[in-house]
């Protein structure tokens, strides 16, 4: 069952919501690694479609999706708070992409995953 606090919502490139999402996936996805996000990536964002999960006025999820043709999508960066995990953010951030990404008329997503985590 989807938590009521969560909202799934669109983080536009560049916007506020979008700069939250990026900390969140560096402190995710990035800093544990002792990495941090390069300019490649920053520029690879400008093509990508940004979602993030807010629970009360705090992004605490989220994920991106990049066309790689016309028909297929790649999601990229999907990360959930260390102490939100475990609650549904991460399937609902999944539907939201997929709907998003079957009223586009996407046919087909790909993805890239870690063992553990
Ligand atoms: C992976 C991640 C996004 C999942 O987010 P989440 O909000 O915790 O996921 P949900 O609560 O929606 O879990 C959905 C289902 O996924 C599965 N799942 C979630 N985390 C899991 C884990 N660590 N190991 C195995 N299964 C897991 C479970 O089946 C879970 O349902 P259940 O717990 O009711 O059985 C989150 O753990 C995360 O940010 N991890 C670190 C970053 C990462 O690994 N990102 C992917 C990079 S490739």
């Amino acid at each position: 069952m989807e938590p009521s606090h969560i909202a799934v919502i669109e983080a536009l490139f560049g916007s506020d919501l979008y700069r939250q999402s990026l900390r969140l996936r560096e402190a995710v996805l990035r800093a544990p690694l002792g990495l941090t996000i390069t300019e490649e990536e920053l520029a690879d964002d400008a093509m990508r479609q940004h979602f993030c999960a807010i629970s009360y006025g705090l992004v605490i999820g989220t994920v991106s999706l990049k066309p790689l043709d016309e028909a297929t999508l790649q999601l990229k960066q999907m990360a959930v708070a260390e102490d939100r995990r475990r609650e549904g953010v991460g399937a609902q951030l999944l539907a939201h992409a997929e709907g998003w990404a079957h009223e586009a008329g996407f046919l087909l997503m790909v993805l890239n995953a870690r063992m553990g985590g």
